[in-house]
């Protein structure tokens, strides 16, 4: 069996990870694409995440499951922009299939039509099997998720970002810290738990001094 975090256990046709739980069946029930809206509504409980009328920005969209919930109570002003290196059908806002790594900051403030109030975060790569390497992989992204964040978000906005502990974890959450007036650390009930990840929600942007 992999030891790796957020991995299917090789040759398992039925994991932990493919068998309808409570939250799966929640979802469906809700006509939500996945079940990870719940680990959405649980940070949503504790941090003002809807925004009426605001404007996301989706990293790692796909299936839509985050903006699928949000565009239900964030009302019909609010502007999304999903990205994803996948397709994503039916997506509830403009969604542009690329890698994060190829997104500008213009790009997406064509797409939103202003600064963002909110950043989402829930990347994760194709995990391997290997504990570090899947970290690092995935902090990779959530590097990549923050540098763009600090370019897109408007001064007081927010950014929720998934992470894999592991070695790097500590720093990349000091290198949020630096910006933000609050960040919180969140490991949501919805979160399997075998899965390594955690989720940050950083508030209260704060940008560079010109
Ligand atoms: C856990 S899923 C996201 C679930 C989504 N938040 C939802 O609510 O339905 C992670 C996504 O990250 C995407 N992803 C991984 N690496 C990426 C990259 N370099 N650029 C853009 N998306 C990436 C994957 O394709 C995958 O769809």
């Amino acid at each position: 069996m992999s030891t790796s975090c957020n991995t299917h256990p090789v040759g398992s046709s039925v994991s932990s990870y493919t068998r309808p739980d409570h939250y799966t069946r929640r979802a469906k029930a809700q006509g939500l694409p996945a079940r990870s809206a719940f680990k959405l509504e649980e940070l949503a409980k504790k941090h003002r995440l809807v925004r009426k009328q605001g404007r996301y920005l989706d990293l790692g969209c796909r299936p839509g499951s985050w903006s699928a919930w949000l565009a239900r109570r964030a009302g019909t002003g609010a502007v999304f922009l999903g990205i994803d290196r996948e397709p994503c059908d039916n997506y509830v806002g403009t969604f542009l299939q690329c890698p994060i790594e190829d997104l500008s900051p213009a790009t997406v403030a064509e797409h939103l039509g202003g600064p963002a109030q909110v950043v989402l975060c829930d990347m994760a790569p194709n995990t391997m099997g290997a504990k570090d390497v899947d970290h690092l992989r995935q902090i990779a992204l959530a590097e990549a998720a923050l540098a763009l964040a600090l370019l897109v978000l408007d001064p007081g906005g927010c950014f929720v970002c998934k992470v894999f502990d592991g070695r790097d974890a500590p720093a990349f959450v000091q290198s949020v810290r630096a910006h933000f007036a609050t960040v919180r650390r969140h490991r949501p009930k919805a979160t399997r738990s075998r899965s390594c990840e955690f989720f940050l929600v950083a508030e209260g942007f704060q940008p560079e001094p010109a």
